[in-house]
């Protein structure tokens, strides 16, 4: 597997590309479904902010292997004016909320771990993973074996 793999994102079209990317990382990793959707729906989210918001920037996505987890971690970078107001941003009643995006909040909920770093000075990253125990993926991988 690709230890990495970076997404320039300009434009909506680009979209296509991050979320193709991080369903095929994460079925690779052994997410069962509907996690690789749930992972490329929140890219969409947050990959669409960058477009949005910031104009241009990257999605970074990589796999990560720690002793009892094992899983994905998505890192969405860009240079633009940062979020005003973060808290407010991260909350679900915020009213700049337009049409029917799941915003950062729903990206969060999506995930297992979010966190958002925005400063004017050097943007928004916005960094979070998806993770599984080793034992789920091992029970998991056995599963399919036996199915084949
Ligand atoms: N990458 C970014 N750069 C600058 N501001 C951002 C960025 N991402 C989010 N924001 C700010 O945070 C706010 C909340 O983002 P969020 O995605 O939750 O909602 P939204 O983009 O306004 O609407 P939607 O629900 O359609 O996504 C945005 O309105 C914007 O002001
Ligand atoms: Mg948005």
């Amino acid at each position: 597997m690709a230890d990495e793999v970076r997404v320039p994102i300009r434009g909506d079209a680009d979209l296509v590309v991050a979320r193709a990317e991080a369903r095929a990382m994460a079925q690779e990793l052994g997410f069962p479904r509907p996690d690789p959707t749930l992972i490329a729906t929140a890219i969409s989210e947050i990959a669409r902010n960058i477009v949005v918001h910031a104009g241009r920037g990257e999605i970074v996505l990589r796999p990560f292997d720690e002793e009892d987890r094992y899983g994905l971690t998505v890192i969405a970078r860009d240079d633009g004016p940062g979020i005003r107001d973060l808290d407010a941003a991260l909350r679900d009643d915020y009213s700049g909320r337009g049409g029917l995006g799941l915003g950062l909040p729903g990206a969060r909920r999506l995930m297992d771990d979010f966190d958002v770093r925005s400063d004017p000075e050097n943007g928004t990253t916005v960094t979070m993973r998806k993770w599984r125990h080793h034992d789920q993926l091992a029970r998991r991988r056995e599963e399919r074996r036996r199915r084949e």
